[in-house]
């Protein structure tokens, strides 16, 4: 923002080493940590440690030598417009900035960019997320939405920072819960599906607990039920065989049912504002794995061990040569011929890098799959795949309950649906306690944008390598770090602006407050702040930089009255900081996949 001064400064500096006879090192600037005033600083150390090298200096200690270098300096940069004071500390030269000159220019960069404040520059890399993939046949539950909230907001992270951006879905839709599940739909239930997209999405997995419990063995079995059980589970064996085989009925029945699962994942999508570009299966490299694991024994990093009755297998450590374990040794097909989770990861990778080029490609993933993801992307490597060195595992700690683990057999979960429900039930009842004016369908939204805030950014705030214990009125609160928070702080913006309007004329050259500084700050800090997140794959980074930039903003609308500044331009001066500061928050908020409520 201040590059013009900063050649100045350095075209000064430059000058007085020429006319001195010194050799200077490169210049190097950073910022000065910020403790109420803007500044860079540079040092003199290197430039006099390389004369001493040299020789040529004049016998002093280097940190002696170059204070006295950046003094001579100092006194030969005189007065620079923009610049209040030059400081030379310890072998520094500290540049400050009139903070009139930063808050103008920050503000004005904000207004002018607009929603786009805070965008990288374009980059060549192309970066693919994989996220919102849960199996089929399942319903969309909490520790899903964790996963899809991560990962749609890394994809907004990674697109804001600057890199083309490819979204995309892997649902799991084959196996023996898939299988289990059709069954006995087929069974027992064969056209009585309910109608609504979420009632039959989660009616699949009442279905599968109910199979589960048939086809379990329960203590004390009476010889019958031992029969009927195990004359059940031949049936369902029996179904996996023609699906294998491809058996049209079967296919037809799978196709079917598996629709609606991905109507229901779509609907959640749809709900969550996430659209993703390319969607993978399982099934769709269930096929093209096959002919992987033939290349892999080709080029002998497959072992086959099928003649012997065993099964085609990959030692992982050993043909890398390490001497530790670390990845293991890996089955890649069965003996029966049948491909494995691994398998498939490995076309998926192929597909990934070879149809989409990507440079980068991230894997939101439970952290419980991490050794699994390992030992795919090690077995890349060995099938020579310079890309493997480009994926990424990003891991999120488990969701559970405070009554224990979520299953899916136990039908223990909780339903996203039913959250989402409730969080607008919530705001609904605390919101008709308040304001008469606002119109039904209104509030509905309104109450919809608040309660997924919350929900959202509960999901958001916590380090993703930690566990969640999900607590529904934890996830909905709505007071101290949360979403709501935040999206007051957007609120209380837009009710100033409402209220008042800025004229044309402004100026920031009066005696700024400590909360307008702060603020300030906080704005100008927004796209490093995108740029860190994007980099270490880390949305904690922008959810607590949003929380920040929240609460400075609430400190500066109870300190500072904005509506009844006296003087007319600090007036309109304070009004373009509010614009910036909602501007900011929007930005912020939008990254982190939390709407902006007009009225709270
Ligand atoms: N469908 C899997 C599950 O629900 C997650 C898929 C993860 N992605 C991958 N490329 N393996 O556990």
């Amino acid at each position: 923002m201040f590059i013009k001064e900063q050649q100045l400064i350095e075209t000064k500096i430059k000058d007085f080493c020429a006319a001195n006879d010194i050799a200077l090192a490169e210049l190097k600037w950073q910022p000065i940590p910020f403790s109420g005033e803007w500044g860079f600083a540079t040092s003199f150390f290197q430039t006099a440690a390389n004369e001493a090298r040299a020789g040529k200096g004049t016998g002093k200690p280097v940190p002696q030598r170059a204070q006295e270098m950046s003094e001579q300096v100092k006194a030969q940069i005189g007065s620079v417009e923009g610049i209040s004071h030059v400081e030379a500390v310890k072998g520094y030269l500290n540049v400050y900035f009139k903070t009139s000159d930063y808050a103008s220019r920050v503000v004005d960069e904000v207004l002018s960019r607009g929603v786009e404040f805070g965008r990288g520059g374009a980059k060549s890399e192309t970066v693919m997320v994989e996220y919102a993939q849960p199996n089929t046949h399942h319903s969309f539950h909490i520790g899903h939405a964790r996963n899809t909230i991560l990962g749609e907001v890394l994809a907004r992270l990674v697109e804001f920072a600057g890199y083309k951006t490819i979204r995309a879905s892997y649902p799991g839709d084959l196996g023996l819960g898939v299988i289990t599940v059709m069954w006995i739909y087929d069974k027992l239930y064969k056209g009585q599906e309910p109608a609504g997209v979420h009632e039959r999405g989660q009616w699949l997995l009442k279905l599968y607990v109910e199979a589960t419990n048939l086809l379990e063995k329960k203590e004390n079995e009476t010889p019958e039920q031992t029969a009927q059980r195990e004359a059940y589970d031949a049936e369902r064996r029996e179904m996996y065989r023609k699906w294998d085989a491809g058996d049209p009925y079967v296919r037809e029945l799978w196709r079917e049912t598996r629709e609606w699962s991905l109507e229901e994942l779509r609907e959640v999508l749809h709900m969550l504002d996430v659209k993703m570009d390319v969607w993978f299966y399982e099934s769709d490299v269930d096929e093209p794995s096959k002919a992987i694991v033939d290349e892999l024994i080709a080029k002998n990093i497959a072992d086959d061990e099928r003649p012997q009755g065993g099964a085609v297998i990959v030692k992982i450590d050993e043909k890398l040569g390490l001497t530790k374990e670390k990845y293991r040794t890996n089955i890649i097909l069965r003996n029966d011929g049948t491909t494995l989770y691994l398998t498939k990861d490995l076309a998926l990778a192929k597909v990934k890098f070879e149809q989409y080029h990507v440079d980068r490609s991230i894997y939101v993933v439970d952290s419980r799959q991490s050794l699994h993801l390992q030992q795919a992307f090690a077995i890349l490597k060995l099938w020579g795949f310079p890309q493997s060195e480009k994926c990424y595992h990003l891991g999120y700690g488990f969701v559970s309950l405070p009554e224990g683990a979520m299953s899916a057999r136990r039908g223990r979960v909780v339903l996203f649906k039913d959250v989402a429900d409730e969080a607008v039930k919530r705001v609904l009842a605390f919101e008709s306690e308040k304001s008469g004016d606002v119109s039904e369908s209104e509030r509905e939204k309104v109450a919809y944008q608040i309660g997924m805030g919350a929900l959202i950014y509960s999901m958001l705030s916590v380090d993703n390598n930690k566990d969640i214990v999900f607590d529904i009125n934890e996830a909905l609160s709505f007071d101290g770090r949360t979403g709501p928070y935040i999206q007051n702080a957007f609120v209380r913006a837009n009710s100033i602006l409402k209220k008042v309007k800025a004229g044309s004329e402004a100026s920031f050259d009066y005696e700024l407050t400590k909360h307008e500084t702060e603020l300030v700050e906080l704005i100008s800090r927004f796209p490093q702040a995108v740029q860190q997140a994007a980099d270490e794959y880390r949305p904690l980074v922008m959810a607590a930089y949003a929380y920040d930039l929240a609460n400075t903003f609430h400190s500066f609308y109870h300190a500072v009255n904005v509506q009844q500044t006296e003087n007319e331009k600090t007036r309109n001066a304070r009004l373009r900081l509010v614009i910036a500061a909602k501007q900011t928050i929007q930005n912020a908020l939008k990254l982190l996949s939390i709407q902006t409520p007009e009225v709270m």
